[in-house]
């Protein structure tokens, strides 16, 4: 089974647009040789118009928000329709930041997913447990309650759809799961897909947590991943684009 292979710059809350356009700039000149990986950067919103503006093709453009609702009174919020507009392909959902900082619940993760869905944009769904949640056995617990959630209401036929496993504890810690812990939760994750009808084999399923350009050639030898989800590691290009070539 092929699937398709990712590699995904979460910028979080940096770059300003200048920043951003300067990153792509220097990105692109890259040998971009890759064809079977697909990249993709989700920056802030404001600078998701200067990146856009540098992109070439082979790099694709994502968000790492979106609202539910369509448009009208909703301060502070961006709607698919924006998105589309500025040519993002890509929504980043249910990341840890957003469920435990912004305590967003699976309830608006669930109506951000159907949202995107239906507009025509391409999730990413984040999942993933804390470290207390783990050292009490949790972990499988709560990839299937939040899978559960989320895709509830969800043609299973739908292949617009790609998974981030992302231990909260492995997130900006420099602290990476091991790759056993990987493999294993990344086999928990398709197996619960298909128990909810999805093709699980089908899906691609992408690691996040403190990747690096010194560990991704490891974590990438694991059958189970199809890719990565990056925050601090991509913010530098050149450190972007090692762990790029990292994928074989
Ligand atoms: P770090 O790579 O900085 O650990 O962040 C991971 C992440 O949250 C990507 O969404």
């Amino acid at each position: 089974m092929t699937r398709q292979q990712y590699c995904i710059a979460n910028w979080k809350m940096n770059k300003t647009p200048s920043e951003g356009a300067k990153f792509v700039n220097n990105f692109k000149i890259k040998d971009l040789y890759n064809s079977q990986v697909k990249i993709i950067l989700c920056p802030p919103y404001p600078t998701l118009i200067s990146v856009k503006e540098e992109l070439i093709g082979g790099i694709e453009l994502g968000a790492q928000n979106v609202h539910f609702e369509t448009k009208g009174a909703f301060t502070g919020e961006v709607s698919t329709s924006m998105l589309k507009d500025l040519s993002c392909v890509w929504v980043i959902l249910g990341h840890s930041e957003r469920r435990h900082v912004f305590l967003e619940e699976d309830e608006i993760i669930q109506k951000k997913l159907v949202r995107v869905l239906k507009d025509g944009l391409h999730p990413i769904l984040c999942i993933g447990e804390t470290l207390t949640e783990r050292e009490s056995g949790k972990t499988e617990t709560v990839l299937e309650s939040q899978l559960n959630s989320a895709l509830d209401g969800v043609d299973s036929e739908t292949s617009n759809l790609v998974i981030a496993y992302e231990p909260v504890w492995a997130i900006g810690t420099g602290r990476t799961a091991s790759l056993d812990m990987i493999a294993d939760a990344h086999k928990t994750v398709r197996r619960i897909l298909s128990n909810l009808g999805f093709n699980g084999q089908e899906i691609s399923v992408l690691y996040g947590g403190s990747v690096n350009p010194d560990n991704a050639e490891e974590l990438n030898s694991i059958d189970e991943i199809d890719g990565f989800l990056i925050g601090g590691a991509s913010l530098k290009e050149d450190s972007f684009y090692q762990i790029y070539r990292s994928f074989k």
